[in-house]
């Protein structure tokens, strides 16, 4: 080959990689796909889903291809938890969910979660903080702590609980067809925009959240960590761990004190779960209600505009990929009091960090607000009562906002919450049948 053919594979091998650089940049500029078209299930199939959603689960089901509920669960069916302003909406926290992570150590370098289940089918299967205790022992000295020029070793207990409140599920469908793309796009928006404020000397900004990357590159939007991309993959997990319903997707849960519980055939045949899949997939999405009164309507008004001018929007994103009035920007948040918190990026030093991707302890995905007046109670762990109450709750990457809120005049800060009120549960939902408060189930 000689000089000349050379250079000039090089220079075509400079060009098109220039080009591709250059699509790249383009496109990740482009907003994303934006959603347009409402989901679809034929009748049939949402009512069978809808039956699945409410089936009362028991041990053999004869519904059921394998052993039915359990061997381990939190409740005998979906709507015993997602019941409130209608089925499929969001619960109380009695129906909570104990989720545990485990940090890596260096017997343990992966990052555990699961459940501790509440119940199970037979007592020896029951699970408990205790066992949890036994696979994750605390290591002795395994974190390193800096105060006052004083280093000290403590033992690092790896297990975090955490009691998780069930979210409503209107409008999940359109949620599953928001692109990756347009969150992350509006998440770079919001840097640039925040960083443009800092050059202006403007500090009164908003934190910054991140996207929840998983391990397969996807963008995380279901659960409260933005644990997963698909509303078909949640399902399935909600299947396999809060009922111990095995589907094509994933396995029914096996007891933690018993790992060598035999394999069964999944509860759920394909056509059953694509049906409970159509269901919450179709459930209607949350509506605007204003107020009849002129005076209240007024003010349910006069409250979105506090809520885009004191900066609520900020993370509560009205409108992203095409879903209108959705309020979230499915992005990670720490909304803790850092003067409270020392854990983690201060002064504490653990043997093995969390993978950087892996969301902190107090990160929460900014969850959506609509629909929120029939959701309460409010935050993760439902410890925020009322909408008030939510409200004050907001610090660390909302402190500004939190600031101009009290800053308020009263007649805004009541206005504020006249709006959220309007965020109602859908009107054409399913009525709940019988009251779910009732007994919840008992382990045999
Ligand atoms: C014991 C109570 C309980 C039961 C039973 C239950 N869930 Fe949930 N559900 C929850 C909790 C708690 C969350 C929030 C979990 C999280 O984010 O980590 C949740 C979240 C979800 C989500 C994610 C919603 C979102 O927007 O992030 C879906 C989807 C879901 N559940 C579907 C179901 C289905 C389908 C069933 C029945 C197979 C079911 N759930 C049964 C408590 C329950
Ligand atoms: C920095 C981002 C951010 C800002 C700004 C912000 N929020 Fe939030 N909001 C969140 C996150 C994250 C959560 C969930 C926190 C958790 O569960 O621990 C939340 C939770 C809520 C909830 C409870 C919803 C539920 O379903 O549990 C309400 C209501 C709420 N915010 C309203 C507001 C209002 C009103 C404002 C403006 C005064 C505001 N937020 C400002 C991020 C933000």
């Amino acid at each position: 080959m000689g000089k000349y053919t050379l250079d000039r594979t090089r220079r075509r091998l400079g060009y098109s990689v220039l080009g591709a650089l250059g699509v790249w940049m383009v496109w990740s500029l482009l907003p994303g796909v934006p959603v347009l078209r409402a989901p679809r299930a034929s009748a049939d199939e949402k009512a069978q889903g809808a039956s699945i959603f409410e089936h009362e689960w028991q041990p053999h089901d004869p519904l059921a291809n394998g052993d039915g509920l359990g061997p381990v669960f939190n409740a005998r069916s979906c709507a015993e938890c997602h019941f409130q302003g209608g089925v499929g909406g969001g619960g109380d926290n009695q129906h909570n969910v104990l989720a545990f992570e485990a940090h890596p150590t260096r017997d343990n370098p992966e990052v555990k979660g699961g459940l501790v289940h509440k119940f199970a089918v037979e007592y020896q299967y029951k699970e408990g903080q205790q066992a949890l205790r036994e696979f994750f022992p605390v290591v002795p000295f395994g974190v390193k702590v800096e105060s006052n020029c004083q280093v000290l070793r403590l033992d690092f207990d790896p297990i975090r609980t955490e009691s998780v409140n069930s979210t409503a599920l209107f409008g999940a469908g359109w949620i599953d067809r928001i692109a990756g793309k347009s969150i992350l796009h509006n998440s770079m928006k919001t840097s640039v925009s925040q960083i443009g404020k800092e050059l202006n000397s403007d500090f009164g900004g908003v934190g910054a959240g991140r996207p929840r990357i998983l391990p397969d590159g996807r963008v995380g939007k279901f659960g409260w960590k933005a644990q997963f991309a698909t509303l078909e993959e949640f399902v399935a997990a909600a299947c396999a761990n809060e009922i111990g319903l095995g589907n094509p997707k994933m396995s029914q849960a096996k007891p933690m004190v018993k790992d060598d519980y035999p394999d069964i055939s999944p509860d759920l045949d394909p056509k059953q779960f694509r049906s409970l899949v159509a269901f919450v997939d179709t459930l209607p999405r949350p509506a605007i209600i204003l107020p009849s009164l002129p005076k209240e309507r007024a003010q349910a008004e006069r409250g979105e505009q506090v809520f885009r001018t004191v900066g609520c929007a900020a993370c509560h994103t009205p409108d992203i990929g095409g879903v209108e009035g959705v309020y979230s920007d499915f992005l990670l948040h720490r909304l803790d009091d850092p003067s409270k918190s020392v854990k983690y990026g201060s002064k504490e030093t653990v043997e093995i960090p969390l993978p950087d991707e892996h969301p902190l302890p107090a990160e929460w995905k900014t969850p959506p607000l609509w629909g929120v007046a029939d959701s309460a109670p409010y935050f993760h762990d439902g410890s925020s009562g009322t909408l008030k109450a939510a409200i004050e709750n907001h610090h660390g990457d909302a402190e500004s906002v939190l600031e101009r809120y009290k800053a308020l005049p009263d007649v805004d800060r009541t206005a504020l919450i006249g709006f959220l009120k309007t965020l109602k549960a859908p009107a054409d939902g399913k009525p709940v049948e019988k009251p779910q408060h009732t007994e919840v189930a008992q382990a045999k």
